[in-house]
């Protein structure tokens, strides 16, 4: 899949967005090893922390659905679905990335007109905790 095809399903991914407090809308695709896409967007919540990212939505709902392993993720973010520049994972995230991810997965963040720029997990998340740490 061309980079260009993921970014635009994290575009239209934003739109499935519910965000009744913050307007910041988030849309995520996430590219698994076998060529499929799973998208997600945040959704959050009247208490503030059960708010659930677009990236982990994209996340669970691959794992559940028998995924493990997976190549890269397109991200973006704006208030009221409009870009307006790049917008990288929260901590929490990257920390969920790691759980499934090698140093080298790749992750897009998805700006306005075609823009985008790519990371690496090791950039996002260097000396991060993994399950070999509970080795
Ligand atoms: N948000 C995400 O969906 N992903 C991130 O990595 C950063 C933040 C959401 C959570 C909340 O609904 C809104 O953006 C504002 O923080």
């Amino acid at each position: 899949m061309k980079v260009e095809e993921l970014n635009a399903m994290a575009v239209e991914a934003m739109g499935h967005a519910y965000v009744p407090y913050s307007g910041f809308q988030v849309g995520a695709a996430l590219l698994c090893a076998d060529g499929s896409v799973y998208c997600g967007c945040n959704i959050e919540n009247a208490a503030f922390s059960p708010t659930n990212c677009a990236e982990r939505t994209a996340f669970f709902k691959a794992v559940y659905d028998g995924h493990r392993e997976f190549t890269a993720i397109a991200v973006c973010g704006g208030k009221n679905g409009v870009l307006t520049g790049i917008a990288a994972p929260c901590g929490v995230c990257r920390q969920v990335m790691r759980e499934f991810c090698a140093d080298d997965f790749l992750i897009y963040l998805v700006g306005p007109d075609g823009y985008y720029e790519t990371r690496t997990l090791a950039q996002l998340l260097p000396d991060g905790f993994s399950g070999k740490d509970l080795e």
